[in-house]
């Protein structure tokens, strides 16, 4: 409090109280809608970011092994085209850091001076990571920035002129709908200046047999992954979700292109969730929504980028074309 009788919250006072309560606001939100539903951004803790990297492995999960097949024949094309000089490679989303570390490993050979800019919100992903990468480039420049994506990138756009590259790998895009995707990629157009370039994963569609493997795999370690959503509330906030009552369900849609995914109730329950002060009540068979992977055609990918502002600089594939890396650049009428 100040003399005047008020209190102004600083972001950091915001940050805090904002962290703990976004989980809880999107598991009472989500699981009071019909049908429920918890996104998927949730699962990713300690135990569901390193499930991940499992799945990354499994023989089922092509995506992953297909784009680094992609980003290790064709990054030294890519950063070709961006020029030799200089250039801030923004990584939105590294996850582990190992795609990343393809294109790394190219740049530092090839371009003069290059600085690595990861974005991202979670400053204890955004530590390891900044330290895993000095450790494996010991000349290269790390300049990260913990920060929501769009005020990351309008703040680098603001403090420097450099050229930049934008990463926005693996099945992140697919996981916003049609529209939610347009207006995604526009803001990203507009964080940036005309010239600079973006590379994004677009996962093709495909044989039906094979999405549905990938999402649904013979281990169980997608079920794993998917349920670790539960584990999650019931840890961060007193749920007392009976892991057993519920299954994994993944089904793709063709009218919408997307693999969806569920966790399936396996009878009437009720869970308490104590940090919410409320109870669920689950039918039989009763559904909760946590994902959408939509898959993409070619002319999906050139309707993208024409209605965001975006010309399409080249686009790289794997022999199978079950993945593309589309390379766009910004295009800025000057006005
Ligand atoms: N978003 C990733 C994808 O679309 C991760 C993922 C794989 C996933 N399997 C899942 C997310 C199952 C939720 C449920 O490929």
């Amino acid at each position: 409090m100040n003399l005047n009788g008020y209190r102004v919250l600083k972001p950091e006072d915001l940050v805090a109280a904002h962290g703990l309560r976004a989980f809880a606001l999107d598991v009472l939100n989500g699981l009071s809608e019909t049908p429920k539903r918890l996104p998927s951004r949730w699962i990713y803790d300690e135990e569901g970011s390193r499930l991940f990297s499992q799945i990354c492995e499994l023989d089922e999960y092509y995506p992953t092994r297909t784009e680094a097949e992609i980003l290790r024949s064709h990054t030294s094309e890519i950063l070709e085209r961006a020029g030799k000089r200089e250039l801030d490679i923004v990584d939105l989303g590294a996850g582990d850091g190992r795609k990343t570390n393809i294109v790394l490993e190219a740049a530092s050979k090839q371009v003069e001076d290059i600085h690595y800019v990861p974005i991202d919100i979670s400053e204890a992903s955004m530590a390891s990571l900044v330290m895993n990468t000095r450790a494996r480039f010991s000349d290269l420049q790390v300049a990260g920035i913990v920060a929501e994506y769009f005020d990351g990138l309008h703040w680098l756009s603001n403090s420097n002129d450099r050229r930049k590259l934008v990463l926005f790998l693996g099945s992140n895009l697919g996981n916003f709908n049609r529209v939610q995707a347009r207006v995604f990629l526009r803001q990203l157009w507009e964080a940036l200046n005309d010239g600079d370039q973006v590379l994004i994963g677009f996962d093709m569609k495909k044989n039906i047999e094979l999405l549905l493997a990938a999402y649904n795999d013979k281990q169980g370690v997608t079920a794993a992954f998917n349920k670790n959503l539960l584990k999650r509330i019931n840890r961060e906030l007193g749920g007392d979700f009976d892991l057993a009552a519920y299954r994994h369900f993944a089904t793709y849609d063709v009218f919408s292109g997307a693999m969806e995914s569920y966790i399936v109730s396996l009878e009437q329950q009720t869970v308490v969730i104590r940090e919410l002060q409320s109870t669920f009540e689950f039918d039989e068979w009763e559904p909760i929504h946590t994902e959408y992977s939509y898959k993409y055609r070619p002319s999906d990918i050139d309707a993208l980028a024409r209605d965001t502002g975006f010309g399409i600089v080249d686009q790289y594939c794997d022999a199978k074309s079950w993945f593309t890396n589309s390379l766009w650049q910004v295009e800025k009428p000057t006005v």
